[in-house]
């Protein structure tokens, strides 16, 4: 009703409403680069309806999905200028604050999706969440995608040698450029928004996601091989700014956090069940699904884990300790 919501100080304004006077709510802008029925859209709805119900309507979650507002490059800097609150950023684009964040890229790290979640709890993981307190965001917590597989337009990627020459986009990064390095082929920086034209016009040959995001981003219409490989993870990290946040009254900022875990349980149980109907449904579109057994899958293993070793400097032996513990 009154354009001092967009100033979102915090301090609502007031609007006489038959003679009552009411609040005008805050308004909280959620951004974000997938679609609504991915994991991060329908978590970010879930933290909506419960923030709305926890502040009894005295909070506003708009949510934009599908880069609608901002790509994945553009939205870091919308967050530290305050002109979007929150945004859930796969972990791999913090590159630019913290290379350290690129633990999520290095081949084979984790065993499983409970070794993530192990992991996230770990104090290595604690400290490199506060690595960002300098850039004016602050980051609240984790949520799952899954692993990434390979997917490739024109043959199936059966044996390391099968990449040879091929161009891959990548999120971002020098972990994902060596990854790819190691195995002969080359790689590109391009966002996520603008990924599927990339595989369609052949702009690059390939790439590497997750089961939800390669069938929510519809790859399948332009890209015929899939080899499950789990040889990555893709997983996000909850970004507020700052001032925006600490700004809020005690009690709101109290009901959103609650919402916030709320909704990041929520994410947990969503992602692992949308992982494998995407998984399905990508067999239903067509894909031809190379599933690696262990003698192919190890040939990976030798090839690509030397990323590892030559990237503890940047990571840190903490948090790749960390990370192996987790598999325990
Ligand atoms: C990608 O660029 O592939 C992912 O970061 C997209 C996402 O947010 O899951």
């Amino acid at each position: 009703s009154s354009s001092s919501n967009s100033s979102n100080s915090g301090n609502a304004a007031t609007a006489v409403d038959g003679g009552e006077k009411k609040a005008d709510p805050i308004i909280v802008k959620f951004s974000h680069v997938t679609t609504i029925d991915s994991p991060k859209g329908l978590a970010s709805e879930k933290f909506k309806e419960l923030a709305e119900k926890y502040t009894d309507g005295r909070v506003t979650v708009e949510v934009y999905p599908s880069s609608q507002l901002y790509g994945d490059k553009e939205e870091l800097e919308a967050v530290q200028a305050g002109n979007v609150h929150i945004i859930a950023p796969s972990i791999t684009k913090l590159v630019g604050m913290n290379p350290q964040f690129q633990y999520v890229d290095l081949p084979f790290l984790f065993k499983d999706n409970d070794a993530v979640y192990k992991f996230w709890e770990s104090d290595a993981n604690k400290k490199l969440m506060n690595s960002l307190d300098n850039y004016g965001v602050r980051l609240l917590a984790m949520w799952p995608n899954g692993f990434k597989q390979f997917v490739n337009g024109k043959y199936p990627l059966v044996t390391p040698a099968d990449f040879k020459g091929l161009k891959f986009r990548v999120q971002a990064g020098s972990v994902l450029e060596a990854q790819f390095k190691a195995l002969g082929a080359g790689s590109a920086t391009i966002p996520f928004g603008e990924t599927y034209t990339a595989l369609q016009q052949g702009t690059v040959d390939a790439t590497e996601n997750t089961f939800n995001n390669i069938d929510t981003q519809k790859y399948a219409e332009v890209q015929k091989h899939l080899t499950v490989s789990n040889h990555g993870r893709l997983d996000y990290c909850i970004i507020v700014n700052t001032k925006f946040w600490d700004g809020l009254p005690g009690d709101i900022r109290e009901a959103l956090e609650k919402a916030m875990a709320e909704a990041t349980d929520y994410a947990v149980e969503l992602a692992e069940d949308l992982d494998q109907k995407s998984f399905e449904n990508l067999k239903n579109a067509g894909m031809e699904v190379v599933e690696l057994n262990e003698a192919q899958r190890a040939e990976f293993v030798k090839i690509m884990e030397p990323v590892v070793a030559e990237f503890e400097s940047v990571i840190g032996k903490d948090i790749i300790d960390a990370a192996r513990a987790a598999n325990q």
